[in-house]
């Protein structure tokens, strides 16, 4: 046997940057005190390698299995993985703590056909039971592993040869070919590698959960994304019971699709009409309150956009924004005042994105305007008008993607007239039964909702 050989580096626990030298702040990243020691055992790398040796084989005389996809009867969760789960992938789900992650998959792999091991290391095998019960799952085939030893996991496997495995969370796992300790970027990484030479060379599906530190990375290692197939984020709002799984990388699908499900008393149910959802709660005949058509992946989603702008009572004009850009809806606020005339000056402007979602398209900037036009004039917009469409730095309306899908969409719902760009208008083959309205300018839309 080959003694090990101990090299001593420091790693960003942030970003993963490596330096020879401890250093108080992150070259790369910037970060402070993020720098901590590691140890690299070089056997490991050795003992990875080996194993069955591959031969090149031509491209032409290879097959392709992605028919051999496995559904968990989750239509959602299946739809964001591209289709079922394909087997000896590893997918990562990262998301908040406290978002329903450890829900999720207990619910999907429930379902599976084949024996599962689901492998915690932050909860008793009571707690996940006591989960069960309320999701109702009484499944003979899931096993429950309490564990953090990378190494009695691999044990566990060996003598059960489960179908799929769920690790919750890659965080509370450490190896002991590692010194540092579990959470770190160095135990992150290494187990995470293993698992998927796991998944590999046993085609056995691999779930990694996730946590996401603050700064919305995942905990640790950026690195983590590169290593695996498909990396899942379950996001959504703690307040409110919508939850988004969005692929954000996959190596067996599109990264569009994303899958909406609502947290209930009886764990997550599947949204399969959003639009609905997002607004069943609407006021009627109330002013500053605008509904959107926005995309998210492949799925047009119609959301109410709030405003509420009141008189500063005193010193500067509050701004807040939640679920948008901050610094988005200031420039609409500045586009607004200068090229429509607003006075907004010396008022606080509130606005919101109805149901906890997070907007990042510059489709919805124009029920942004229309809504803040309406607060600040006290008038109510139409329950039955839809918006969208991208305001320009001179009040122009610019056109959007993929106009008729938000058309379409809207259509369903029951909405009767669209105010949508010109440039959106000019190009559209069906008009869903609604009355278009085409605008150029901020102005112009503003007079199409009587503001
Ligand atoms: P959990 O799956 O433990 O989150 P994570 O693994 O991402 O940390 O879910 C946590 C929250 O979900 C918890 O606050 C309780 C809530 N919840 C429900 O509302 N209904 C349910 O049926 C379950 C199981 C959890
Ligand atoms: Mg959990």
């Amino acid at each position: 046997m080959t003694m090990a050989k101990q090299k001593k580096f420091y790693q960003c626990q942030a970003c993963g940057y490596t330096t020879a030298k401890w250093m108080g702040r992150c070259p790369d990243c910037g970060e402070w005190n993020t720098l901590s020691e590691e140890r690299k055992d070089t056997r490991k790398r050795e003992g990875l390698v080996s194993g069955a040796k591959a031969e090149p084989v031509p491209l032409n005389e290879l097959e392709a299995d992605t028919s051999v996809r496995v559904t968990t009867g989750i239509g959602e969760f299946d739809r964001v993985l591209g289709g079922g789960i394909v087997p000896g992938s590893v997918v990562l789900v990262g998301g908040d703590p406290g978002i329903g992650k450890s829900t999720l998959l207990l619910q999907a792999v429930a379902l599976l056909a084949g024996k599962v091991l689901y492998v915690s290391g932050e909860e008793s095998p009571e707690q996940i039971k006591l989960r069960a019960e309320r999701l109702a799952i009484s499944s003979e085939t899931v096993s429950l592993l309490a564990e953090n030893s990378l190494e009695h996991v691999m044990q566990a496997t060996d003598g059960m040869e489960p179908g799929a495995v769920v690790i919750d969370s890659i965080q509370t796992m450490y190896t002991e070919d590692f010194e540092s300790a579990p959470g770190s970027v160095g135990q992150v990484r290494e187990c995470a590698a293993k698992m998927m030479f796991y998944a590999k060379r046993n085609g056995v599906p691999v779930f990694l959960i996730g946590h996401v530190t603050k700064e919305g990375a995942i905990a640790g290692p950026r690195v983590l994304e590169h290593i695996v197939d498909t990396v899942l984020y379950f996001e959504g709002d703690r307040g409110h019971p919508y939850r988004i799984l969005r692929a954000v990388k996959n190596r067996f699908g599109s990264t569009n699709e994303i899958g909406v499900f609502e947290m209930s008393d009886a764990g997550l149910k599947e949204v399969a009409n959003p639009s609905e959802l997002f607004l069943s709660e609407r006021p009627q005949g109330v002013a500053g309150s605008v509904v959107a058509s926005a995309i998210e992946g492949t799925r047009p989603l119609l959301v109410e956009i709030q405003a509420l702008v009141s008189q500063t009572t005193f010193g500067v004009p509050r701004r807040t924004t939640i679920g948008m850009d901050f610094q988005r809806v200031n420039l609409l606020v500045a586009v607004l005042e200068k090229l429509a005339g607003l006075h907004l000056g010396g008022m606080d402007i509130f606005t919101n994105v109805v149901g906890g979602l997070k907007l990042a398209e510059p489709a919805v900037d124009l029920a942004v305007v229309i809504a803040i036009a309406s607060s600040l004039k006290e008038l109510p917009v139409g329950p039955e008008v839809l918006a969208f469409g991208e305001v320009g730095l001179s009040g122009e309306i610019r056109a959007v993607s993929q106009a008729e899908l938000r058309l379409r969409e809207a259509s369903k719902i029951g909405f009767k007239r669209a105010i949508i760009p010109k440039g959106s208008a000019s190009r559209l083959n069906d008009k869903f039964g609604l009355e278009i309205i085409p605008v150029g300018s901020v102005s112009e839309a503003l007079e199409a909702v009587g503001l």
